[in-house]
Formats: structure tokens, C-alpha cells, sequence
């Protein structure tokens, strides 16, 4: 068999363990495996480079992917999805696994159902959004990143008498939010699904005031929405807008400061959040999610998704895992929630 591999969307830290469990276990079985360039944009555009031993190694500890990324949606490019699908079978593929989120992976179901592509998906986001997953690889890593900001801003914090307000990922959901809050032991957290308004975040401030405390961290997720905040025209060929652009974090702390008077500064993480090398623990769940891929491809049984649930590496439908974003649920923000103000 020849397997083609892609990364797709926004990078995160785990996607070259996933390149390398992936062309382990091909190799293993005799397969060839073919690096698709820059996502989707690789099928579109014939960009192909054959993967063997020396090219996959050393990868499990390194960030980014070896394969180049981007947002490019076929569906978006005139003569796109023609173009994938003659460029897959003029290269001799036979199974495509795709690494990437709800965008990467939405393409990946759609053409799937569509054109019965040969598919398999891995789960791949910071965010931690996908369905029909526990967690996605890359999620572990960026929550590490928040914490160590948290703990780091309250050594600052509590020097200054301020309140610090942490901007972190997450577009739709605030999972990176919540888990980094919590492990942090943030003072309020605000995030998309679950408002809290800024009158309420700043009634729990002033009442953590009033106890004794001298400084506050909040952790705000860059979804979070705040009245007067303007999204930037931009959108990207999924149609997402870059909510980096809106800069809640500094309007919330701006707000913050004049409604309690309490000096206030923001620091916005970014992308530091998607780089650098994964966890130990997103290194692990990148590699089993790479080995079942290569499985799932090698049976080929397509139009499936490699899935955490609980303990155990499952396989889900890719239509499933992309019908809906997994938002935080009620009982995780009540867990945050209890040690506000
Ligand atoms: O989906 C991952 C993510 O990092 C989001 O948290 C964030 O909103 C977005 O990507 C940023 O995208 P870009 O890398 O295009 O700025």
C-alpha cells in the first residue's frame, strides 16, 4: 500500500509523533508512506515527498510538523476537489491519513461521504473542540504552557498589587481556559460557553479584595465575548475570523482597571501556546492515535477517526467528530467556578 499523510490547520505540538507511529507501523507492514505537503493545499497542488526511516527520525520530541501546514480548503479553490482527487490517485495512493482539526478533518468527511476518498482521521487541536474524542493531542501541551504563565503572573501579581489578566486560545471553547485556570488557581475565568459578565467577574475581584487579597489573576479565553468588541473583517477559507485581532484580553483588562481601580495589565500568550516540543503525555496519545491510524488505514475502513475514550484508543465516525464542537461542559466550569473571587 502507499499511505499519504497530511497535517492541516493550526500546528500544535504532537503532529510529528503522529508522522512517526504512522510511517512505523506502514513500514513495518511494507507499506510506503508519502508526505503530502502543506495540508490540503498539497493535494490541490501535487506537493508529495516520499517519508522513510531516516525522514521520521527523531521526530517524537520535536514541535511543529515536517510537513508544512496551511488553512487551504479545496472546497474553497476553484477545481479543488478535482484537483485532490487527481493528484491522490495520479501519485498511486492508496489511504490518506489526515491530521487536523474540525476544518482539516470536516474536508476529509466530506469527501469522504461524497466521494468515498479514502480517509482516515487523527484528532489534532490545542482547542480540545472535537467530538466523539476525550481529548485531542496538542491540548496537553498548551494547557502546560498557560499554567506555568499562571503561576508565573502570580509571583508578579502579588508584588504589585495587581490584578493580571491572561489572554489563552481556544476560538470557539474555552477548554484551554478552564484546565490551565483551574491548575493554575486563577481567580475568575472567563470563557465563550459559559458568560459571566464583566460586572460579575468584577464583583468576584472586589470581593477577593475585601478578604484580604492584594492581587487577582484572570484568565480570559480569546472567544470570550465583551459588548463594543469589533472582529477584524479578515476571515480565513473556513470562514473563521482571527479573534487574536479583537484583543479582548487588553479590553477586559481596560475595563477591569476602571470599574474597580484596581491596576490592572494583560499578557497575551499566542502562538508560544502551539510551539516548542509536546508533553510527555501528548507525545504517548500522538503516537497511539499515529499506530491506529496506520490500522485503521491498513484495514481500510475509512471515513473513521482515531478517538480517546477513557483509557482505551477507539475508532469513531469522521462525520460524527465534525458535526458539532465539544464545548466545556457545565460541570467542568463549576469546578473553576468554586474557587472564584
Ligand atoms: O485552532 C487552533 C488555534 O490556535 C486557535 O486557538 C486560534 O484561534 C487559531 O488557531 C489561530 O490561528 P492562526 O495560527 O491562523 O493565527
Amino acid at each position: 500500500m502507499q499511505v499519504g499523510v497530511l497535517t492541516g490547520g493550526g500546528d500544535c505540538p504532537g503532529l510529528n509523533a503522529v508522522i512517526r507511529a504512522v510511517s512505523r507501523r506502514s513500514f513495518a507492514r511494507g507499506h510506503e508512506v508519502v508526505g503530502v505537503r502543506e495540508g490540503w493545499r498539497g493535494l490541490v497542488d501535487g506537493l508529495f515527498e516520499p517519508l522513510g526511516p531516516r525522514e521520521v527520525s527523531g521526530l517524537l520530541p520535536r514541535g511543529g510538523t515536517i510537513l508544512g501546514t496551511s488553512r487551504t480548503n479545496p472546497y474553497r479553490v476553484e477545481g479543488g476537489v478535482d484537483a485532490v482527487l487527481e493528484h491522490f490517485r495520479g501519485a498511486g495512493l492508496d489511504a490518506l491519513v489526515a491530521i487536523g482539526g474540525e476544518d482539516t478533518l470536516g474536508v476529509g468527511a466530506r469527501l469522504y461521504g461524497e466521494h468515498e476518498f479514502p480517509v482516515v482521521g487523527v484528532p489534532k487541536t490545542i482547542d480540545n473542540d472535537l467530538s466523539a474524542t476525550d481529548y485531542t493531542f496538542g491540548f496537553d501541551t498548551a494547557v502546560s504552557i498557560c499554567t506555568e504563565a499562571v503561576d508565573r503572573l502570580h509571583t508578579t501579581a502579588e508584588s504589585h498589587n495587581r490584578v493580571m489578566v491572561l489572554e489563552v486560545m481556544g476560538r470557539h471553547t474555552g477548554w484551554i481556559a478552564v484546565m490551565s485556570g483551574i491548575a493554575g488557581g486563577a481567580d475568575v475565568i472567563l470563557i465563550p460557553e459559559h458568560p459571566v459578565s464583566i460586572e460579575d467577574a468584577c464583583r468576584e475581584i472586589r470581593h477577593r479584595h475585601d478578604r484580604g487579597k492584594t492581587f487577582s489573576i484572570v484568565v480570559v479565553s480569546e472567544g470570550y465575548e465583551l459588548d463594543g468588541l469589533e472582529d477584524a473583517g479578515e476571515t480565513d477559507e473556513f470562514g473563521h475570523v482571527r479573534l487574536s485581532e479583537r484583543g479582548i484580553g487588553a479590553r477586559l483588562a481596560q475595563e477591569i482597571e476602571q470599574r474597580t481601580g484596581f491596576e490592572t495589565r494583560v499578557t497575551v500568550l499566542g502562538h508560544v501556546q502551539r510551539g516548542g516540543s509536546p508533553t510527555p503525555r501528548d507525545r504517548v496519545l500522538a503516537t497511539r492515535y499515529g499506530l491506529k491510524a496506520a490500522d485503521l488505514a491498513h484495514a481500510r475502513s475509512f471515513g473513521r477517526m482515531a478517538a480517546l475514550h477513557g483509557d482505551s484508543i477507539v475508532d469513531v465516525s469522521l462525520e460524527e467528530a465534525t458535526s458539532e464542537l465539544k464545548m466545556v461542559p457545565d460541570d467542568w466550569y463549576e469546578v473553576a467556578r468554586a474557587f472564584f473571587g
